[in-house]
């Protein structure tokens, strides 16, 4: 069933991000970067004035991470995520000596206990745990320009996560701390949620 609903509403993420995100000149930090397809995405579409990239590429030995994108079950973890961050320096050469584009290689709330900018757009796509999420929702907070938007990706997924996106962002709605510009669902079919601060 939700296969016929995923082919009927399927809507793409850039195409949902466009509709609340206008500058082109705006400041934009991904979280959790991976080999780089969705940071491609961003700077085409969007062409900010600066894209941020953050991601520690670093293999987790716990066994709660095994099916994760970043866990280390074959014990050749720490090689593989070597060679992505390799390939995302590779792929945005020019544009991080332009200064268009900056990796830093580092967990989330390391970055934020440094970054002393505002940003237009955060997408946050880094360690699914409920905890994880909820500190990356709590600091984007802080650090968003007035009108900008927050933008998480596997909302209303279950995933190894145990759906752990779902329940920070619904914290921060019960607390009334955010409110939804977006949110998946059978007819709007993204596993995406956009919200702005209140
Ligand atoms: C789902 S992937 C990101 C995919 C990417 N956003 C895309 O759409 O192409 C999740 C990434 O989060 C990174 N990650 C894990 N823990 C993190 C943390 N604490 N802070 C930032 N990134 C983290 C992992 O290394 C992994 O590359």
């Amino acid at each position: 069933m939700k296969k016929i609903f995923k082919k009927l509403f399927s809507v793409n993420r850039i195409d949902l991000i466009s509709k609340y995100l206008n500058s082109s000149n705006s400041l934009i930090l991904e979280i959790g970067v991976h080999r780089g397809d969705f940071s491609k995405e961003l700077l085409k579409n969007f062409n900010p004035k600066k894209l941020v990239l953050v991601d520690p590429w670093l293999a987790f030995d716990e066994v709660e991470y095994e099916n994760s994108f970043y866990g280390n079950k074959y014990k050749d973890g720490q090689k593989i995520q070597n060679e992505f961050y390799k390939e995302v320096m590779k792929i945005f050469e020019s544009e991080i000596l332009n200064n268009k584009v900056e990796i830093i290689r580092d967990i989330s709330e390391n970055f934020f206990n440094k970054n002393k900018a505002k940003f237009d757009l955060i997408y946050i796509d880094g360690n699914h745990l409920y905890d994880f999420v909820k500190g990356d929702i709590s600091n984007s907070l802080e650090c968003l320009s007035e009108d900008g938007i927050i933008v998480l990706d596997d909302y209303r997924l279950k995933g190894w996560w145990k759906d752990g996106v779902t329940k920070a962002v619904d914290f921060f709605i019960r607390e009334k701390k955010i409110c939804f510009l977006e949110k998946h669902n059978l007819f709007n079919y993204h596993h995406q949620c956009v919200i702005k601060k209140i």
